[in-house]
Formats: structure tokens, C-alpha cells, sequence
């Protein structure tokens, strides 16, 4: 019997379950995993309350390493004992489990000098690093850029690999023991958000320029700082909504700041094209494996705490990457 966590209502944390259920053996082309970490993202918490609808009851998670145990008719790449990660969409729900089945085209061989745990830390986080770094804009050596929530998963991340492009990085963060840590890893200034207005003091570190490009986690709460902190013809990239969904707003306010643009991406749409998601997993997994990017994982929780771990996140208490250790 695997444990897997599921919901069978949308609302807060209390809603998550641990329940017994008998995975079975895999059909054509999908394999037996056994976890060994699973991932814990601020995406979770969208599909728990409801803001990512889907069919109820649901498991929930879609970031996880582990190791093949069972390989099912036509899978001709993974065999027993293989170490894989991945991550996904709804396609992947079901990760907070110690057990799954699992398609296997997309999993991802793990190097031999990456930890399952290191694994589940990253494949969501690290990737979406990888495709808002080397995909959304053609940045140069010496461009700044705002990076919101930056002591956090993804943030810690862009953060090291803003500085590896010879980016220059200011990130913001709600506490001055998370400056600390973002400045660790990598941002030239920090901005606490909770007491400072950010675009004056984006402002004042840019000499009144502004910045090339804001990735903004945030949303609802950074939406208008955002676009007030960005230099002529800049990008805001909304890339989560970590305090609330954005309201809706007329897009001729992209004018009044200085032909601003905007997107809304998301990752599946940068690893949708195989050539494309090897091409973005090479740099990740090499740069980790190299040591020139860290993985922080800084909380780890048994499966049995996932309600805690949940508060955790929402509460701002974590830095770095969650996981599940199972
Ligand atoms: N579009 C994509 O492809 C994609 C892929 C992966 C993740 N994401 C998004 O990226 C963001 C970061 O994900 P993550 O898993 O690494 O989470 P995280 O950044 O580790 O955690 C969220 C952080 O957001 C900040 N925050 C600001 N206002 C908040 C509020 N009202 N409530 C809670 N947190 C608030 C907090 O940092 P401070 O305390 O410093 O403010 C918090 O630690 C999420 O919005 C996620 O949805 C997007």
C-alpha cells in the first residue's frame, strides 16, 4: 500500500489527507515509482484552494525524485533501479505520495551527482529558473533585474543564475534574515517590501533608469510596483501569484509606463517541446552538478505534516526549497 495525500474539497490546509491506496502495477508505457523526495511548491497551494480547478477528489504535487520499481510494456529507456525526477501540470498530479504510477516519457535519468533530494528540490524550481534566465529575454552581460520573493524556491535560484549571466540582481523579501540569505546567493541589493517602496528604491540603486526585466512571484500585492520599477521598454514577467491573482487592468497603463510589456508564462509551455526541456535540464543538472548553482533545502517534512508544511509556506516562514522526505 502507498500513502498518498489527496483533498476532497478546495480550502485551506486542513483539507489535505493521508490515505492508504493500492497503486498496482504499470500499464504500456508508464513505470512504477517509489519516492524518495517529493517536491513541496507554492503551486500546490493553488490546486488545494480551489484557484487550479480540477476534478476532486484530487492527489496533489507534481515535483519528485525517486526510483523505478516496475517497468510497464513499451518502455524501452528506464529499467528497475533507475534514479528519475520530475515534474508537470495536472498531468502529474499525485507527487505527495510514497508511491505512484507514473507515465515515463517525461521523467528525467538523474546524474549520478544529484540526490534524489537535491532532484526534488529543483526539477519545477530549477527549470523554471533555467526557462525565465535563458528564454524570456535576450539579456545582456551588466542588465538589471528585479527578482521578487528572492530568499524563496524559485528565487533563490534565478538569483544564482542572474549572477552567473552577469546579471546585476535585486531582490526583495519580507524580513532582513531573508535578505540575508538572498544576498548569499547572489543579490547585489535587497529591498524588504514590507517597509520599503520598492520602485523609488529600484530607482535610486538604477540611478533612475529602472530595470530590464522584473520577474514578479507575487502578483496581486507587487503588481503596479512592478511596472513603476522597470526602465523604458522593459519586461514584467508575471510569474506566480504568491499574495493573489492580479485584478484586471486596461492595457493602456503599459503605455503610460514607457511601452512597457508583460507576459504570463508558464513552465509547461517551455518544456512542452522535448529538444527544448533537454536542452533546459542540461543546464540545470549541469550547473548543479558543477556546484556553481546550490540547491537549498531548507525545510523537510514527513509526509504525515504536509498540513503544517503548507501553513509553513503560506505563512512566509520558509527560505530556499521544501520537500518531502520519504
Ligand atoms: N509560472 C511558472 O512557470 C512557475 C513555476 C514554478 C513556480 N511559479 C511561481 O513562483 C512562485 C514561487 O514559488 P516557490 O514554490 O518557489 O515559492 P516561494 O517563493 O518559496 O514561496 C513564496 C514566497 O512568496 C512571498 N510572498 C509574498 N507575498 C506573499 C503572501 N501574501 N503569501 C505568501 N507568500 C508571499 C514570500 O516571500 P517573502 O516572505 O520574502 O515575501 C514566500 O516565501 C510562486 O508564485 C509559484 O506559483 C511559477
Amino acid at each position: 500500500m502507498a500513502k498518498v495525500v489527496r483533498f476532497h474539497e478546495t480550502g485551506g490546509p486542513e483539507v489535505l489527507r493521508l490515505e492508504n491506496v493500492e497503486v498496482g502495477d504499470p500499464g504500456p508505457g508508464e513505470v512504477r515509482l517509489r519516492h524518495v523526495a517529493v517536491g513541496l511548491n507554492f503551486a500546490d497551494t493553488y490546486f488545494r484552494s480551489g484557484l487550479y480547478p480540477v476534478p476532486l477528489p484530487s492527489g496533489i504535487g507534481n515535483e519528485a525524485a525517486g526510483v523505478v520499481e516496475a517497468v510497464g510494456a513499451g518502455v524501452s529507456d528506464l529499467v528497475v533501479g533507475d534514479r528519475v525526477s520530475y515534474t508537470g501540470f495536472t498531468n502529474t498530479l499525485g507527487a505527495y505520495s510514497t508511491q505512484r504510477l507514473i507515465a515515463a516519457a517525461p521523467l528525467i535519468k538523474l546524474p549520478q551527482a544529484v540526490s534524489c533530494e537535491t532532484a526534488a528540490a529543483m526539477t519545477m524550481r530549477g527549470l523554471t529558473a533555467a526557462y525565465l534566465c535563458c528564454k524570456i529575454y535576450p539579456f545582456q552581460r551588466g542588465d538589471t533585474v528585479l527578482l521578487h520573493a528572492a530568499a524563496g524556491g524559485v528565487g533563490l535560484i534565478v538569483s544564482q543564475w542572474a549572477k552567473l549571466l552577469g546579471l546585476q540582481v535585486i531582490g526583495t523579501v519580507s524580513s532582513e534574515a531573508k535578505a540575508e540569505v538572498a544576498r548569499i546567493h547572489g543579490c547585489d541589493h535587497t529591498i524588504n517590501y514590507s517597509h520599503e517602496d520598492v520602485a523609488q528604491r529600484v530607482r535610486e540603486i538604477t540611478n533612475g533608469v529602472g530595470v530590464s526585466v522584473v520577474f514578479d512571484s507575487v502578483g496581486k500585492d507587487t503588481f503596479m510596483s512592478s511596472l513603476d520599477s522597470l526602465k523604458r521598454r522593459g519586461l514584467l514577467v508575471c510569474v506566480g501569484t504568491s499574495s493573489g491573482k492580479i485584478p484586471p487592468f486596461d492595457p493602456a497603463i503599459l503605455a503610460r509606463k514607457g511601452s512597457a510589456y508583460i507576459t504570463r508564462p508558464g513552465l509547461a509551455d517551455y518544456i512542452a517541446d522535448p529538444t527544448e526541456k533537454a536542452e533546459l535540464v542540461e543546464a540545470l543538472f549541469g550547473h548543479v552538478a558543477a556546484g556553481r548553482i546550490r540547491i537549498e533545502v531548507n525545510q523537510r517534512y514527513a509526509l504525515e505534516d504536509v498540513v503544517q508544511a503548507h501553513r509553513d509556506l503560506e505563512g512566509r516562514r520558509t527560505t530556499g526549497s521544501s520537500i518531502f522526505a520519504i
